[in-house]
């Protein structure tokens, strides 16, 4: 990597292809869900170690709850497992990790293994790895838009008092906007991933599949967005 490289400060990574890099190599679906989670692991501490920022990750859409019941109940394991042990090393490596989406349906194991993580790494100061986990887009717009009307219900605020830094502040995160989106396996769709904090986002598709998107294929994505000429609409 090119040491004169711009660091983009927000990326957005949706994980895709986990499902098909398993059946290519004649494993199943929940071996392709641990492979994506293991680079996930990998990339994080590459993006840390960049100084990257901010790098949300489409982990679980609320429309994931229509998959098979198995594959379900596989990822959330996986998601337990991850956040008590195999991400200890993101603790280590200074990575403060924050969540977004409802909690409503997730089950009590999910949600204690996400407060815990989310409590032992608070004070750290590395990238902020910002996981989606039954997050919709348009959910969280809902949700802000529901935030925000209560707000003015109870004389907190006044309409004028409504502009882009309120509504920042009511999503589920307060983060810096997206500068990088990247979507892995060759969709070319963002799948109700972010679109408010993708506004002025540039976009990056690959056919590679997301438990092969490593270092060398992130750099691939990062030449590209250097390439790129932002003007923000001016
Ligand atoms: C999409 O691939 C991927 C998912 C629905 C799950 C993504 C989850 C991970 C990468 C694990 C993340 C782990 C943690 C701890 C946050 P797909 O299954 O739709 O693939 P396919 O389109 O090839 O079938």
């Amino acid at each position: 990597m090119n040491e004169n490289m711009k660091i983009p400060q927000h990326i957005g990574i949706i994980m895709d292809g986990n499902g098909r890099w398993a059946t290519r190599r004649g494993l199943t679906r929940s071996e392709g869900h641990r492979a994506g989670a293991d680079n996930l692991k990998s990339l994080c501490l590459y993006l840390n170690k960049l100084g990257v920022k901010y790098l949300s990750v489409y982990a679980f859409s609320t429309e994931n709850f229509k998959r098979e019941k198995k594959e379900v109940d596989y990822l959330m394991n996986l998601f337990v497992s991850m956040f008590k042990k195999e991400f200890n090393v993101l603790m280590d490596n200074n990575v403060k990790v924050l969540f977004s989406g409802r909690k409503e349906p997730l089950n009590k194991k999910v949600l204690v293994a996400m407060d815990e993580i989310k409590e032992a790494t608070k004070n750290n100061t590395g990238c902020c790895l910002n996981i989606c986990l039954n997050y919709g887009g348009q959910s969280e717009i809902v949700d802000m838009t529901k935030k925000i009307c209560a707000l003015y219900k109870e004389n907190v605020i006044e309409l004028e008092d409504i502009d882009v830094t309120l509504i920042n502040k009511n999503l589920y995160q307060d983060l810096p906007p997206l500068d990088l989106v990247i979507r892995t396996s060759g969709e070319l769709r963002l799948s109700n991933f972010m679109m408010y904090q993708a506004s002025y986002a540039e976009f990056y598709f690959t056919d590679t599949l997301f438990p092969d998107f490593n270092e060398r294929e992130f750099d691939k994505a990062l030449e590209a967005f250097n390439k790129r000429n932002r003007t923000f609409g001016g």
